[in-house]
């Protein structure tokens, strides 16, 4: 299941990178030949009912069938009685996050290392038995759509529908009209991309699970306002406003050109280098969510003690509660886990690639890098901060 599926045609990453990726949707037929779902319906719905795990509940028709096309969204956790009331077509389930809580499909991401991994958001799935859909819409991220259990057939347009009205008195962002252009039915295994933009509508023709392997493309503006946050705590001049060349206004109620051009200046030539935007960028993007925070080993291991288990074959893998990235400022190397900033010497470099790399280790792809004590040192510390995890482990 882990390994990377094929492309039609042959084709391989690099061409797809360059004629689909955020450009085209793309049909993968038999992406995962004889896929087998690691969750059923009634796990969904477990999931769902749980505390702390993000779900929601679509229905198309309300909950008591008495206003059809009005449509209706519950947020979780649900209670378990509310799935004996639900009606038998017209709904779906979606649960976000669910590869955290699911080994293996923390494991499915690997087959997307062709992208990078911190664009990677989550995996979300859906559940729906037969006609039940999320409605019309669009994304604003590039998804890919791998169906997992039954059949569902998916609409799309890539007409410009940006401005398009939606359903009303909604809190659903439901296209109100959708000309279909193409669709598909997809059995389990095939999968569907596509790049943002594209309305979409994905109907179950019986009891289906989805998995939307989804990305983030952080917002612009969210971009800049935090990095001037984080410029303001990190190192922003604490120098005022000064103007020694001050002459006489013939309007002192105007602020005037002369004092917005010394603004802008303030402003346009913010000390910022590439090292900010480094060190800033990869701390946003590896931030766990509120409420993700990982659990120290109650009994930490000493570096002996860790090595040994870890050369015994136990199985090392990352908790997907922290995302980890690097950046490789030549003589040194910045790796990021949920947030944290760590600056290494370059010869370590190989290791914190790995690290980074992979979600997975064995001792035996790390046999020549635990020669270094410092190696060992910190994929020691990582383990009893609880970023990484023995399969043995309770987790
Ligand atoms: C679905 O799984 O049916 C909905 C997923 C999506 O449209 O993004
Ligand atoms: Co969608």
């Amino acid at each position: 299941m882990s390994a990377p599926f094929s492309f039609p045609g042959g084709m391989g990453a690099e061409q797809f990178l360059a004629e689909y990726w955020q450009k085209k949707p793309l049909l993968i037929k038999a992406a995962f030949p004889a896929f087998e779902t690691p969750l059923s319906p009634d796990e969904i719905a477990g999931m769902a009912c749980e505390e702390g795990i993000e779900s929601r509940l679509i229905l198309e028709q309300g909950l008591d069938k008495c206003e059809p096309q009005k449509w209706q969204l519950m947020h979780g956790p649900f209670d378990e009685a509310l799935f004996a009331e639900l009606p038998e077509s017209h709904w779906a389930l979606l649960v976000q996050e669910v590869h955290k809580y699911v080994p293996q499909l923390a494991q499915l991401l690997e087959s997307f290392r062709f992208i990078p991994s911190w664009r990677i958001d989550d995996i979300m799935v859906s559940y729906s038995p037969v006609d039940g859909s999320v409605g019309p819409h669009l994304d604003q991220y590039d998804v890919f759509l791998l169906q997992g259990l039954g059949r569902k057939r998916w609409q799309i347009s890539t007409a410009d529908v940006s401005d398009a009205a939606m359903v009303p008195g909604i809190e659903l962002q439901i296209l109100a009209q959708f000309e279909v252009e193409q669709q598909w039915e997809l059995e389990p295994g095939d999968m569907l991309y596509l790049p943002p933009g594209v309305a979409h509508h994905g109907v179950a023709l019986d009891d289906s699970l989805t998995y939307s392997i989804g990305f983030r493309a952080p917002a612009e503006r969210d971009l800049i306002t935090s990095f001037i946050d984080y410029l303001a705590d990190e190192r922003l001049p604490v120098s005022h406003y000064r103007d020694p060349d001050l002459t006489l206004q013939q309007h002192p109620g105007e602020i005037s050109a002369t004092a917005l051009q010394h603004v802008r200046e303030i402003i346009t030539h913010m000390p910022v280098t590439d090292e900010d935007i480094a060190r800033w960028f990869g701390q946003v993007v590896t931030e766990s969510k509120s409420g993700d925070q990982v659990e120290p080993q109650s009994q930490p291991l000493s570096v002996a003690d860790f090595v040994g288990r870890f050369q015994q074959g136990e199985k090392l893998s990352r908790c997907e509660l922290s995302r980890f990235a690097c950046i490789d400022q030549q003589t040194t190397v910045l790796l990021f886990v949920a947030g944290q900033l760590e600056e290494f010497n370059s010869a370590m470099k190989t290791a914190i690639y790995l690290l980074c790399d992979q979600r997975a280790h064995t001792a035996t792809e790390w046999s020549e890098l635990l020669v270094s004590n410092d190696n060992c040192a910190l994929l020691c510390r990582l383990y009893n901060e609880g970023h990484l995890y023995f399969e043995n482990d309770q987790h």
